[in-house]
């Protein structure tokens, strides 16, 4: 009990924490060769685990992208990702198709976004996240490491 108080308040002593969503060391080779050729390799924490198999299950039409691996290479990546995925109780329902931009959290977290940030050509969709969150890529989505196209130059 008293570790579970201790973690709680390092957590809220350093919020930063909660906005860096690192790779998880375990993931496959085939996720990042097939999951991120169009965008960044999402990190799994961002959907949970029923909406990664959703998703998954239709990668022959994703997006208006044909995104279809292998049955073996599927199975791979979908268990990656839904043994890290995020838990639904935090991220909300997510649509159908799933989309991380529709999830509650993803919506709540944007909410004071203005909406002419979003509709600047540099970002062309709010699934670009590397279009503000320069180290998505790597996971990090703190606010140190926003940089808004309308804001720069
Ligand atoms: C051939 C290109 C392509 C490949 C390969 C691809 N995607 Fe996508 N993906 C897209 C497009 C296009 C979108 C829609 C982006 C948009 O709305 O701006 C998308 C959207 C997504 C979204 C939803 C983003 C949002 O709006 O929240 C997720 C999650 C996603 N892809 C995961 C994956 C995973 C996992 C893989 C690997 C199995 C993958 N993608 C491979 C093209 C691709
Ligand atoms: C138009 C620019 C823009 C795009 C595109 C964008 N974000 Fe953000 N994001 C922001 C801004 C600005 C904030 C800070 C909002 C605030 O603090 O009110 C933010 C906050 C966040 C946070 C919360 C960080 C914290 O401090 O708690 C997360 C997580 C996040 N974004 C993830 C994403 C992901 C994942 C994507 C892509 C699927 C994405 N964002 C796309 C601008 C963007």
């Amino acid at each position: 009990m008293k570790k579970i108080i201790l973690i709680t308040l390092l957590a809220c002593s350093f919020p930063a924490l909660a906005d860096r969503l690192p790779m998880p060391g375990n993931a496959p080779a085939s996720f990042k060769s097939e999951c991120s050729s169009c965008h960044i390799a999402y990190q799994p924490a961002l959907l949970a685990a029923d909406d990664w198999r959703k998703l998954m299950a239709g990668l022959k039409d994703h997006f208006g992208s044909d995104a279809a691996v292998d049955s073996k290479t599927n199975l791979e990546i979908t268990n990656f990702l839904t043994r890290n995925a995020g838990e639904v109780s935090r991220l909300g329902s997510a649509g159908n198709p799933p989309r991380i931009t529709q999830t509650q959290r993803f919506v709540r977290k944007h909410r004071e976004v203005p909406a002419k940030f979003w509709r600047d050509p540099r970002v062309k969709s709010a699934a670009n996240c590397e279009a503000c969150h320069r180290g998505a890529a790597s996971g990090n989505y703190g606010e140190h490491d926003i940089a808004i196209p309308e804001l720069r130059e």
